[in-house]
């Protein structure tokens, strides 16, 4: 099963990884990256379309500086904006980024009306708001991908302190995706086994810490900008779970009504994602303190939106 077109908009770091991974693994048949930046997305559809022969997949990878090549996108990654350096949070590139994808999604909304928007841009959840607000789509068709990669990061380090494999570790992220994030203790297992018998509470603790500074520690590797590998391969998780109408409960960004007693935000929460996009989303029984944290991390959400106005 694959789409027919998936367009990645931003053909940085995040979105040329997630159009290379996205036509290796053929999730499409066609794919297009567009960019502001002259010849960065054609040289780069160029190239990956060239390792074809070598890769073996036939999805036809293009780019382009305008949206012609983008209509009848079944889905839409973005990506655009400008991405952290040393020292920025996730929420000095917010008025930046929010005039960007407010550009982006009026083009998406006028070349691809019925797609599904993935927003990947920072900072992610507000971001997703301003799809969401520019389209007028359902909220099915606007989700935000974090969670999958706060997930990875989370389960990442877990398997290098227990040396475990990663396919052993189940793990939820929930929450904004910044320093608020929750990573869920009691929704983390070894092969069935709760992390609690496995690691001292300081050790889990450690993890946490680190997961929420996952982005910034890779930001302080790089200096020139922010994570792109985990980042694309969350995506392409995201996209492949729609497209081949898995089902499967990932935590992504989705616009609450109600759920976790919350509404007209957009807050990680595990989702049920599958053709159309958000399924529905899943609630779970938090305990006294990651209901907290769950609140606190919305606050920090809604402060972000109010200073967007
Ligand atoms: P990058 O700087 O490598 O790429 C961004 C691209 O967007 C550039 O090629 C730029 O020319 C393009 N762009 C700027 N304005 C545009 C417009 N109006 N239309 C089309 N393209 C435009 O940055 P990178 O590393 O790819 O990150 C992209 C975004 O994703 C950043 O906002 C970053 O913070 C965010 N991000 C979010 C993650 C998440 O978990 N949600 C994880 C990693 C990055
Ligand atoms: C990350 O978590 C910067 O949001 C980006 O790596």
């Amino acid at each position: 099963m694959s789409a027919r077109k998936i367009t990645v908009v931003g053909a940085g770091n995040v979105g040329a990884t997630c159009a290379q991974r996205l036509a290796e693994k053929e999730l499409a048949r066609e794919v297009v990256m567009v960019d502001v930046v002259e010849g960065i997305p054609q040289g780069k559809g160029l190239d990956q379309w060239e390792s074809a022969p070598i890769e073996g997949f036939d999805t036809r990878v293009s780019g382009a500086n305008d949206y012609g090549p983008a209509e009848g996108s079944d889905i839409v990654v973005v990506t655009a904006g400008i991405a952290r350096r040393p020292g920025m949070s996730r929420d000095d590139l917010l008025r930046t980024n929010a005039d960007i994808v407010g550009r982006v999604s009026s083009e998406i909304k006028r070349v691809a009306p019925d797609a599904i928007i993935i927003m990947v841009s920072n900072p992610l959840d507000v971001m997703a708001y301003v799809a969401l607000k520019e389209t007028g789509y359902p909220r099915a068709r606007v989700v935000g991908m974090a969670g999958v990669l706060d997930t990875a990061r989370y389960r990442s380090f877990i398997a290098l302190e227990l040396d475990v494999s990663v396919a052993d570790i189940q793990a939820l992220v929930l929450g904004g995706h910044g320093d608020t994030m929750v990573p869920l203790a009691s929704y983390t297992s070894v092969s069935g086994i709760p992390l609690t018998q496995l690691l001292a509470q300081d050790r889990i603790d450690a993890l946490i810490e680190r997961t929420r500074k996952g982005g910034a520690e890779i930001v302080a590797h790089l200096k020139t900008g922010s994570a792109y590998y985990a980042p694309a391969s969350a995506v392409v998780q995201m996209v492949d779970a729609i497209v081949k109408d898995k089902r499967r409960i990932l935590p992504c960004a989705a616009w609450l009504e109600g759920e976790y007693e919350m509404r007209d935000l957009f807050l990680g929460v595990p989702c049920k994602l599958g053709a159309g996009g958000l399924v529905e989303v899943v609630e779970v029984e938090l305990t006294d303190w990651e209901r907290a944290e769950l609140g606190k991390s919305a606050d920090a959400v809604v402060r972000t939106m109010a200073t967007l106005g």
